[in-house]
């Protein structure tokens, strides 16, 4: 596979744990003829997942990070970024919480996506409190990412409707496929103030 790198992108990084299927709709827009950006590199904190074998096939800087130590393992991060000089972070079912300092080197910069219609469900287990509290609708939402877990300002957000049978698998799988479209819109919108 070839590696389409254009001039004057946007030097991105996707930060994942995991599937990847956000890293996988970033990079497909990435490589869209007018897209002003470029997925220049992929951290992971796991080594054996799909993200990593996906980042592998087409190429992308992929680096495990070890999170046995959290303060080490930033310092390792903060240095790969500048090495490869990163003007926007994107994290995309990454499910380590980033220090505040680390937050603060890169302000405004670090953009993620979250599975509930924020400011409702910070944190884990969102579509089980969505399902438990009978919601009509649940969704997903891209936001900054400031010095509070998933508090930064709102970037862009989507409903998507919660049926009464539905399980939290069923509910993250229908999701999942609205995060997918919405992460681009998001990153465009976003790097028209860059
Ligand atoms: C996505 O649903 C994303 O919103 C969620 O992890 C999943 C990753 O899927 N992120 C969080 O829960 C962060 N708190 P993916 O690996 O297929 O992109």
């Amino acid at each position: 596979m070839v590696k389409l790198v254009g001039k004057n992108k946007i030097l991105s990084a996707v930060f994942i744990s995991g599937r990847g299927s956000n890293l996988k709709s970033i990079y497909n827009y990435s490589i869209k003829k007018n897209s002003k950006i470029c997925v220049e590199l992929v951290i992971s904190s796991k080594s054996d997942v799909l993200g990593v074998k996906f980042a592998r096939k087409y190429n992308i800087k992929t680096q495990i990070i070890n999170y046995k130590n959290k303060v080490k393992a930033e310092a390792r991060i903060i240095k790969l970024l500048k090495k490869n000089n990163i003007q926007l972070i994107c994290l995309a079912g990454f499910m380590k919480v980033l220090s505040k300092n680390f937050v603060k080197s890169f302000k405004n910069k670090i953009i993620n996506i979250h599975p509930s219609l924020l400011p409702k469900y910070k944190g884990l287990n969102t579509h089980e409190r969505a399902i438990k509290n009978r919601d009509r609708f649940s969704g997903c939402t891209v936001h900054y990412v400031n010095q509070n877990l998933d508090s930064g300002k709102i970037i862009l957000k989507q409903k998507v409707k919660l049926y009464k049978s539905d399980t939290p698998e069923q509910l993250a799988k229908r999701i999942l496929k609205v995060e997918n479209k919405l992460y681009p819109r998001a990153i465009n919108k976003v790097i028209s103030n860059f």
